[in-house]
């Protein structure tokens, strides 16, 4: 593992309309890590990844990746720099086949994607037995497979989950987690999650950043992830 930082978050200030939400984030991510952003509902965790795809603009500060700034680049333009993002609710095209909905995601990953097709089917063997499938028909747990499959075909080097384990049975959140560990391992891919969920923070994340009312308010470093009361305690901040 390397210790360049792949994503370097400074003073990230956004909002919608005149509403202000992310107060100043700080945050630096290695290649290689996973690291969990946690916190309770609505205090702008969704909007920290929005942000870094691009979705919102950024009022101040800057997003640096792989030493670049990103700042004030097109979600399309920063899918074909590297980031790919799992958004909460997974967002399929319910009425698409996985097949389909894979595709859009080749879009991205332009001639490299058939292979990337294999190696995301190889990842979730289920996604393949399900190609022609209506993607709205699945499961909770199949679509966040698909959602994950969907952003893994544009060959990303640091990949964006908002909350992998909702709506989804621990058994399969169990191995949605063993697989993006093995995705990392093989593909030394980087992985930013949230999650509110302690069992899937302490089974994926390797360290964990606090936020609340937008700003990061504590640091779960790799000494402190594997007790399950700071992880406790740090949700109900
Ligand atoms: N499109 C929007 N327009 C206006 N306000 C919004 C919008 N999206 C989110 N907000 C507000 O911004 C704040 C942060 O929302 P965000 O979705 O980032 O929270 P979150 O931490 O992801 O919450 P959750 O755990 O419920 O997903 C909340 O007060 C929310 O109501
Ligand atoms: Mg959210």
């Amino acid at each position: 593992m390397s210790t360049e930082p792949v994503l370097k978050i400074t003073g990230l200030r956004a909002g919608y309309g005149q509403t202000p939400i992310l107060q100043g984030i700080e945050l630096d991510i290695r290649s290689g890590e996973i690291v969990s952003l946690i916190g309770r509902n609505g205090v702008g965790k969704t909007t920290i990844l929005r942000c870094l795809m691009g979705q919102l603009p950024a009022s101040a500060g800057s997003v640096q990746f792989k030493g670049r700034d990103i700042t004030r680049l097109a979600p399309d333009a920063r899918a074909r720099l590297g980031i790919g993002y799992v958004p909460q609710g997974r967002e399929v095209f319910p009425r698409l086949t996985v097949e389909e909905n894979l595709y859009v995601g080749r879009l991205i990953g332009g001639p490299q994607g058939r292979k990337h097709a294999d190696l995301v089917y190889r990842y979730f063997p289920r996604l393949q037995e399900r190609r022609r499938q209506a993607a709205g028909t699945m499961s909770g747990g199949e679509q966040q497979q698909l959602a994950i499959g969907r952003a893994l075909i544009g060959n990303p080097s640091l990949i964006l989950l908002d909350e992998p384990s909702e709506g989804v049975q621990p058994s399969i959140v169990q191995m949605i987690c063993e697989t993006l560990r093995a995705i990392r391992d093989e593909l030394g891919s980087t992985v930013l999650f949230v999650e509110q969920n302690l069992d899937t923070i302490m089974a994926l994340g390797e360290r964990a950043y606090v936020i609340e009312k937008g700003r990061v308010v504590r640091h779960i470093g790799a000494g402190e992830i594997s007790d399950s009361e700071v992880v406790r305690r740090s949700l109900l901040i």
